[in-house]
């Protein structure tokens, strides 16, 4: 069975306390529950982390040589972080960059990704379905690269 792995970046296990305008009133176990929901529907696996630290999250980045894909919201390490951005360079598996709101109609600073470049894609601004989207895409990148699709 495919293995994918979901990293939740900074401050997002607020969610549904955090800026609720902007972030929606769900918590960060609904998306995590939704996810495992689909993740068995399309019959592939999950592990899905959280963290607050950038040297974190570049540890889990190296360690997820035995997923196929990785699924990753930097949050706010998306506008700033060359390290995290140079990890998943280095691991080189297909991953999906996921934001919650919708980044280029926010404000400047957060217009500019420096994940983007390194990405096979990114999905902005569908609430939380913006992590279903990313994992039925990442299963179409692991069966197209397997030749099953
Ligand atoms: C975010 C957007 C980022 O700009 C912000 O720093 C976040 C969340 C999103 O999911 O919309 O923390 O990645």
């Amino acid at each position: 069975m495919p293995k994918i792995l979901v990293i939740h970046g900074p401050n997002l296990n607020l969610l549904g306390k955090r800026e609720p305008s902007i972030y929606g009133t769900f918590t960060i176990e609904d998306i995590n529950n939704s996810i495992k929901r689909l993740a068995d529907e399309l019959g592939v696996e999950v592990s899905i982390r959280q963290s607050n630290h950038e040297g974190e999250i570049i540890d889990m980045i190296h360690d997820a040589g035995g997923y196929d894909a990785l699924i990753i919201n930097p949050a706010a390490y998306t506008h700033t972080s060359l390290a995290i951005r140079d990890a998943i360079s280095a691991v080189d598996i297909p991953t999906i960059e996921v934001h919650i709101s919708n980044i280029h109609k926010r404000e400047d600073f957060r217009q500019k990704s420096l994940i983007a470049p390194v990405v096979s894609g990114q999905i902005s601004g569908f609430g939380p379905d913006s992590y279903l989207l990313a994992l039925r895409a990442a299963v179409t990148i692991i069966n197209a690269e397997k030749g099953t699709s």
